[in-house]
């Protein structure tokens, strides 16, 4: 089944449960390499991309065992310390087994590593950082060789970019490195202090400043640990952007609020009246959007470069002209095109996304090109006249669980063909 049919215009309405944050559970995956005996992570999200990571761990030997929301993994060293190709294009964020590979075998063999288009998706960040802890690599045939056969030594460390997975890249191999590593411009998104609790659990000896600078203090073992992965705040933003575009009033339970303030003030912007309380977050929506003049992208605690295009599908109907600036990735204006079928009317550059708010936008054959672009548009559907069915939904299962059902527990008339 690689569609979605849905027919627009049910304003939605209703409650529903927040899964845990598929980029927090996917490094979190990879660290747990660096353990020894049963870990047990709760939270879990069903996702495509979670199961291409455990596949991973499958191959390095490590054995995990699902149920439900709960996965067990026997941490151990792995038996190998390569990912074959096929197991590296499944996901961008495979990368994010170097680190770990490396601290944990004293090598590390991956290829360039596959996922989204959102544009070239270098990890030359990756790669010097790993260089300054005592890593020597050669490419051989679109392979990378790592290797640190002096074992890693700690040391102090300037990221160019806060690149979240260079960030997290870091932290695994500084964690059994010899000797401290003092990380800076490190990337501040709230999955990277998920997989620092995680890996103090296990007996690691980590230092988040909060503000950039993390201290690694490398152990010479890890144990084990149980942990409970943060809620994901991109889905949530998902949610709200379908609630937004059809004048819904739903409320979303199992939020941490205080990773929403640049998403919840976009909405706000926009005409949503937002309520926080403890773990829920009630909105409720105008009939018609408001525009926002300009908006653009930025790390955290900015507004996430993920949300972009589900708030620019909801701008599509708004009142007015919106600006939305991406700042972070090339390409992210991919799903543009498709999202344009439906009447949107938007102008894009490289990094400026010009969108002049219609009345109305019209059901139509679309198809994913990326995980948040799919996103994008079931958002645009739920909004448009009459029906429109989505292909290559395979992107939108590596990063939402239940997404149609959840949509139909709010009202939409959705479902997969
Ligand atoms: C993580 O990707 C997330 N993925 C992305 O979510 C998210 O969009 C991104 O962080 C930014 O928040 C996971 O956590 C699995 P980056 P990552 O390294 O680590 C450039 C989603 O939709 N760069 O912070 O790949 C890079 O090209 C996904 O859930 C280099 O140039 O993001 C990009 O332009 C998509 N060289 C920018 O930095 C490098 O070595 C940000 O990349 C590394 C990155």
């Amino acid at each position: 089944m690689q569609n979605l049919l849905i027919i627009g215009g049910n304003r939605l309405q209703g409650a529903i449960d927040i899964h845990g944050a598929k980029n927090s559970v996917l490094p979190i995956i990879s660290a747990s390499i660096l353990m020894n005996g049963k870990n047990v992570i709760h939270n879990c999200p069903d996702l495509s991309d979670v199961t291409a990571a455990l596949k991973i761990l499958g191959f390095l030997g490590i054995k995990y065992v699902r149920n439900g929301s709960d996965i067990a993994i026997t941490s151990r060293k792995p038996t190998k310390f390569t990912i074959p190709d096929e197991l590296m294009r499944s996901m961008r964020s495979s990368v994010m087994f170097l680190g770990s590979i490396l601290a944990r075998c004293g090598k590390a063999t991956i290829s360039t590593p596959g996922g989204c288009m959102l544009g070239p998706r270098p990890i030359d960040i990756h790669i010097k950082a790993l260089k300054k802890l005592g890593a020597s690599v050669k490419e051989e045939g679109g392979t990378l060789n790592f290797s640190a056969d002096n074992g890693l030594v700690g040391t102090e460390i300037f990221l160019d970019f806060p690149s979240v997975g260079a960030t997290e890249n870091v932290i695994m191999a500084a964690t059994l490195a010899s000797g401290v590593t003092t990380l800076h411009n490190a990337a501040l998104e709230p999955e990277i202090g998920d997989l620092i609790s995680f890996l103090n659990g296990a007996g690691a000896n980590i230092y988040d400043s909060g503000n950039g600078t993390v201290i690694i203090y490398g152990v010479n073992k890890l144990s084990s640990t149980e942990h409970i992965v943060i809620p994901d705040r991109i889905e949530a933003a998902t949610y709200m952007a379908a609630a937004a575009v059809t004048g819904g009033n739903i409320k979303l339970n199992g939020i941490e609020n205080r990773y929403m303030t640049a998403v919840n003030n976009a909405f706000i912007k926009m005409g949503c009246n937002i309520v926080c309380k403890d773990k829920t977050i009630a909105f409720d929506a105008p009939s018609r959007l408001k525009s926002i003049d300009f908006i653009k992208s930025e790390v955290y605690p900015g507004f996430p470069t993920d949300a972009g295009p589900l708030i620019i599908s909801a701008l599509c109907t708004a009142e007015g002209r919106s600006v939305f600036c991406e700042k972070i990735f090339q390409n992210r204006y991919v799903f543009v095109n498709e999202l344009s079928r439906f009447g949107a009317d938007i102008s894009c550059d490289k990094t400026i996304a010009a969108i002049e708010g219609k009345e109305k936008l019209y059901g139509v054959h679309c198809n994913c090109t990326d995980l948040r672009g799919g996103a994008a548009l079931i958002i645009a559907a739920l909004k448009a006249e009459g029906k429109s069915r989505i292909g290559n939904i395979c992107h939108i299962k590596r990063g939402y669980q239940d997404i149609a059902k959840n949509l139909r527990l709010l009202g939409a008339d959705i479902k997969e063909v």
